[in-house]
């Protein structure tokens, strides 16, 4: 496909290429991947096409946010794909660095977030925040982007990232978006491609536990034990295990028993090895 993408795959490079455009004066927006993309990432695209100058995207399996025993090798990848849907995006550059050009040799300084990365996902998988934190500082380094678009989908890590950018005083501005669903709700999600065709038939529960949660949240119903175990009812009916399912407070993910202002609805299920996470905000 013809079109006007740059293909960048090395730090120095891209620092000294996002310097130039900077003194330009030229807005750029940014979106960080880890590819095999779908249409969640391409909204968030959208959405940083229409604002800035210059559209920029990464690409990279950061493999300090994966557990020694996590699906770091098995994480799909299609670079000639991807780079096509980023051509038809409008992209202007693409970040697609190696994981020796990123760390260096003997690299050991970190970026660790304390308050919020200690739950959900955090309390499932150690170092993860500490490695998507690192990565992400990493790239706003290299970028130096006005603004910065995230998924809701991943919901405590947007969560995270905006308390890092705030603590350590990034010049970025940090957009969200709305979760990108199947037709029949499920999140997409890079990993739904390694879900066999009964297991990708199940994962639809992790939404349609959510549905009821917002039903009877709707009806009036505060308890948080309660509303969770709609969704464990849901869940235990197929062949996925739970690695959580938590309602906390949606600031300062604290649990909490009676539901108060807004409330963040958080799971992670695994079908076989393949980790899914969704979730959905109640506001009272
Ligand atoms: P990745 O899982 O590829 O997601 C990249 C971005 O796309 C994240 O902001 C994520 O929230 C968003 N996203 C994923 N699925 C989505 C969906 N269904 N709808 C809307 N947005 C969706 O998240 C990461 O990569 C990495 O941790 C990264 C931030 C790149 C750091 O390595």
């Amino acid at each position: 496909m013809e079109c006007s993408l740059k293909i960048i795959r090395t730090p120095q490079e891209l620092q000294q290429t996002t310097q130039l455009l900077r003194r330009e004066g030229k807005t750029i927006g940014f979106v960080p991947t880890m590819g095999f993309l779908h249409e969640g990432h391409l909204s968030l695209m959208r959405i940083a096409r229409k604002k800035a100058h210059v559209l920029v995207a990464s690409i990279f399996v950061n493999p300090t946010q994966f557990g020694p025993n996590e699906d770091l090798d098995a994480y799909p990848r299609d670079f000639k794909r991807d780079e096509n849907l980023c051509c038809e995006e409008g992209v202007d550059i693409l970040f697609y660095p190696t994981a020796d050009t990123m760390y260096r040799t003997a690299s050991s300084s970190w970026v660790d977030e304390e308050a919020l990365s200690g739950v959900l996902c955090g309390a499932m998988r150690p170092g993860h925040f500490r490695g998507v934190c690192t990565v992400v500082a990493k790239l706003l380094n290299l970028v130096l982007p006005d603004f910065m678009v995230l998924g809701e989908k991943d919901a405590q890590q947007l969560r995270v990232l905006r308390r890092m950018v705030r603590d350590l005083n990034f010049p970025v501005e940090i957009l969200s978006s709305s979760t990108v669903r199947e037709s029949d709700g499920l999140a997409m999600s890079s990993r739904n491609s390694r879900l066999s065709s009964v297991e990708r038939t199940e994962a639809v529960s992790l939404f349609q536990g959510l549905e009821k949660v917002k039903e009877r949240f709707a009806a009036g119903e505060r308890n948080a034990e309660v509303l969770k175990a709609l969704i464990r009812e849901t869940i235990e009916k197929t062949s996925g295990i739970i690695d959580y399912i938590e309602i906390i407070d949606n600031e300062s993910l604290e649990s909490f028993q009676t539901l108060e202002t807004s409330a963040l609805v958080a799971l992670a299920v695994r079908f076989s090895d393949v980790r899914l996470i969704d979730n959905v905000v109640l506001e009272s």
